[in-house]
């Protein structure tokens, strides 16, 4: 892994200043590229405001069941897969597109004016998504909903995406943009396995297609739990040379982390892909080759040159990845997930893992591409809402799921204790959606500041 390699990644990441704000000068003339990147941070946290609106309104539906029958026909369980889908393909999937703009080069001209465009094409997909879903059409697939002419249209929107990607890396490379050869083919690498990801949504989104059970439990198996983590690792890895340099030539935790995600791999291909039983010590035993990943990623992000200004994101993504694989390999184990098993415990991991770790990481990913636009996602008061919201969230979803396995009927009959932690929960959702909303506030008031020369006609931009 050369110094050149992570280098050529990223042709243009503005130089820090020091205090986390990049000055206009020492990015001179200023690119593009943050109306680009403040338009991807603005969809993806209108999704994330949008998708915790309707988390604030499940609920409160799961308080007061009564609600649902004001709702008409849109009443929980239509809700439920435009909260989660939203959360996974708006607020969860810009940044990285967001990411690829700025591999691709994609945010800079003449590729930048598309960019909007394609932003545009992404939300409206969504915004279809959420009609269809509202009005009852589902595959009945969990993160798998697209249906009718949403399962066309997403698809699409991830074509014209990768048109957009390949015609900049084409036009960079015609204009002589300096690339090594090793950046190249990771670049080519990347086009080709993303031009598969349409189809395979089109075809996984099937309800004839099942993926591999666990027959003990009803979910996935230890196996497909690896996975999916490994696909997680392999995105953490790949992010820092997208945005990026290597500190040093001689990096030791680089080389040592790809090749434990190597060994892992095939330790995963070697599992198959059957319907399996987390009582099988195999299982649960390679799930914990994880655990290597608690020491091997701070060491690994610890090797990047970073914008000053994403230090307490990189530190929050660090702080609940830390938390995330230990008790997300702990949940698993035999005795534990057939107590927790289609319990609150198993909605809190998914928030621990989501609004916890994937969301810091992600706002992690925007505030260093954003440079110095990044302050709008680190005020102070919204940060320690967010995190202690969540962390208050997951333990009161643990205690409510460790009841819950012990008397079923407690989340179903309503109890002091029941509604309590409910309720709670509710408070905190409402103050997840403040602070959300005001890392929106402040992305659009991004526009108002830069307005005409940024955000303005792309072709009065580019006269
Ligand atoms: C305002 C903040 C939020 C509130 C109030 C909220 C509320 C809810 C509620 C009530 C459920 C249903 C739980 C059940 O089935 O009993 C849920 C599920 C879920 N939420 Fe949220 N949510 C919020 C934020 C988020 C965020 C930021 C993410 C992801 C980035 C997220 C991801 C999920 C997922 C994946 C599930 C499915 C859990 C499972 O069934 O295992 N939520 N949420």
């Amino acid at each position: 892994m050369s110094l050149r390699w992570s280098e050529a990644l990223i042709m243009d990441a503005p130089a820090d200043t020091g205090n986390g704000r990049v000055k206009a000068a020492a990015v001179a003339p200023r690119p593009s590229q943050p109306s680009v990147m403040a338009f991807a941070a603005w969809h993806s946290l209108f999704w994330l405001v949008f998708a915790n609106a309707v988390g604030v309104l499940l609920a409160t539906l799961l308080l007061f069941p009564s609600l649902n029958h004001v709702l008409g026909e849109w009443t929980y369980g239509r809700w439920m897969p435009v909260h989660i889908n939203l959360q996974l393909y708006g607020w969860c999937s810009i940044p990285l597109v967001a990411f690829l703009f700025k591999v691709y080069g994609a945010d800079r001209k003449p590729a930048s004016h598309w960019c909007r465009s394609t932003l545009w094409i992404w939300s409206s997909a969504l915004g279809v998504g959420t009609l269809s879903w509202l009005n009852g059409h589902s595959s009945g697939k969990l993160f798998l909903d697209w249906t009718g002419y949403s399962r066309i249209l997403f698809p699409l929107a991830l074509t014209i995406l990768w048109c957009l990607l390949a015609f900049s890396f084409a036009k960079g490379r015609n204009n002589g943009v300096p690339s090594s050869f090793k950046a190249n083919a990771t670049k080519i690498t990347g086009l080709i396995l993303l031009l598969a990801v349409p189809v395979l949504i089109y075809i996984a989104a099937s309800p004839d297609l099942y993926p591999p059970v666990n027959p003990d439990s009803g979910g996935p198996t230890g196996a497909s739990q690896l996975e999916s983590s490994l696909v997680i690792v392999a995105v953490l890895l790949l992010l820092p040379f997208g945005l990026t340099h290597l500190k040093t030539q001689r990096p030791w935790p680089v080389p040592i982390a790809w090749i434990t995600l190597g060994i892992e791999v095939l330790l995963c291909l070697g599992l198959g892909r059957t319907d399996v039983s987390h009582h099988r010590p195999i299982q649960y035993i390679s799930l914990g080759s994880l655990l290597v990943w608690i020491p091997l990623t701070p060491a690994y992000f610890g090797a990047f040159e970073w914008n000053s200004n994403t230090q307490r994101w990189r530190t929050a993504f660090i702080c609940w990845w830390a938390v995330l694989v230990p008790t997300g390999w702990f949940l698993f184990l035999p005795g534990v997930l057939d107590h927790f098993k289609f319990t609150d415990g198993l909605v809190g991991h998914s928030l621990l893992a989501m609004a916890g770790f994937v969301s810091s990481l992600l706002i992690f990913v925007m505030v260093q591409l954003l440079a110095e636009d990044g302050w709008i996602l680190n005020g102070a008061w919204s940060f320690w809402a967010w995190h202690g919201s969540v962390l208050a969230y997951v333990l009161l979803m643990f205690v409510a799921g460790w009841r819950e396995g012990l008397d079923p009927a407690f989340t179903v009959i309503p109890g002091r204790a029941r509604t309590t932690i409910y309720a709670s929960r509710l408070l905190l959702g409402a103050l997840m959606l403040i602070a959300s909303g005001d890392w929106l506030r402040k992305a659009s008031g991004l526009f108002r500041e830069t307005g005409a020369s940024h955000i303005s006609d792309p072709l009065e931009q580019m006269r």
